[in-house]
């Protein structure tokens, strides 16, 4: 993965938003800072070297396991749309996201002690996540989001709910940050309780040192029945992290749909009833109603950036603030 100034498409038309970005040259000095370690860590990594060329493999990986018209029967042969890198990134993800882990990434992420900036701010810093992929096809990240809230918006949905889609993938900031691919994306489940078999690659928990501790192998494990999904750790990744940048910002069916989008095994499957609650159930309705927008919106045309773009920076700015917490 490397880092490029040349995916800016929104460059030309942000003039509004460029000029109350001088203030924040020093923070822009401690972000550049903040991709050493991002080298570091990797080479940290040894055997564990992040298997995705890019992040958007995980991406599309989910969207052809899901893809239109198949059966039940052909989403359990997951298997056969993974290739190894794929492969690789799952058993990564399943071995290292233990419930320490998780508890200790929220700790360092969710009190959102990484200073103040805009939505767009972040948004052109996520698009400089750029990776070995081909320009002329692949669809930059701020392209994702738009498609994805372009989907939404040309279907007559709320306002709210296009922003949703706008903001929706913006926490894979967390890659810059220095995290590693498999504590950014990936399907997301409980830890601190047994696992489904409804989440893909089942047998790759067998290597998480949770498995070894059979409290935490129960089917309710350290949380009560139906408890709430509030009350339940994750593993970490981009979905909890936006969640909680916007959460303060967004109606409660927005928030659910940023922060269990990757839930596949409860919203495609139906696992992990056993910890929701009434209120889940509900808003889960919306997170169903998001993931087509956010699975099947990238094989459509590439989104004339400039020319919504002031659509955008107005559905912005009548939810959030110039600056938020991150
Ligand atoms: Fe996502
Ligand atoms: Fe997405």
């Amino acid at each position: 993965m490397k880092q490029t100034e040349e995916h800016l498409p929104l460059k030309e038309v942000r003039a509004p938003v460029k000029e109350v970005r001088a203030p924040l040259k020093e923070d822009q000095a401690s972000l550049e800072e903040d991709r050493v370690p991002l080298q570091e860590n990797q080479a940290n990594l040894e055997e564990d070297q992040a298997p995705l060329k890019e992040l958007d493999e995980w991406d599309d990986f989910v969207a052809t396991r899901y893809r239109q018209g198949k059966s039940e029967e052909e989403f359990r042969n997951y298997k056969a749309d993974a290739n190894p890198t794929v492969t690789e990134f799952y058993r990564q993800n399943h071995k290292y996201q233990t419930l320490d882990f998780v508890l200790k990434k929220k700790a360092e992420y969710c009190g959102l002690n990484r200073g103040q900036k805009s939505i767009w701010e972040m948004a052109e810093y996520l698009n400089t996540l750029v990776d070995d992929s081909d320009p002329d096809t692949d669809v930059t990240q701020i392209e994702h989001l738009l498609q994805t809230a372009e989907a939404i918006r040309k279907d007559g949905h709320p306002r709210w709910f296009i922003l949703a889609g706008f903001l929706h993938d913006l926490g894979k900031v967390l890659c810059l940050y220095g995290e590693p691919q498999w504590a950014v994306v990936g399907d997301t489940f409980p830890a601190g309780c047994a696992y489904s078999e409804q989440v893909v690659f089942p047998e790759f928990f067998a290597a998480n040192p949770d498995s070894g501790k059979p409290e935490y192998q129960t089917q309710y494990g350290m949380y009560e029945p139906n408890c709430g999904l509030d009350n339940v750790h994750l593993s970490f990744g981009h979905d909890e992290y936006i969640y909680r940048v916007t959460e303060k910002y967004l109606p409660e069916e927005a928030q659910y749909m940023l922060r269990y989008h990757s839930f596949y095994a409860a919203h495609r499957h139906g696992a992990y009833r056993h910890l929701m609650n009434e209120h889940d159930e509900a808003m889960f309705e919306w997170v169903r109603k998001f993931n087509p927008y956010d699975l099947y919106s990238k094989g459509r045309e590439r989104p004339n950036t400039k020319e919504i773009l002031p659509y955008y920076q107005e559905l912005v700015s009548e939810f959030f603030p110039d600056k938020i917490d991150w």
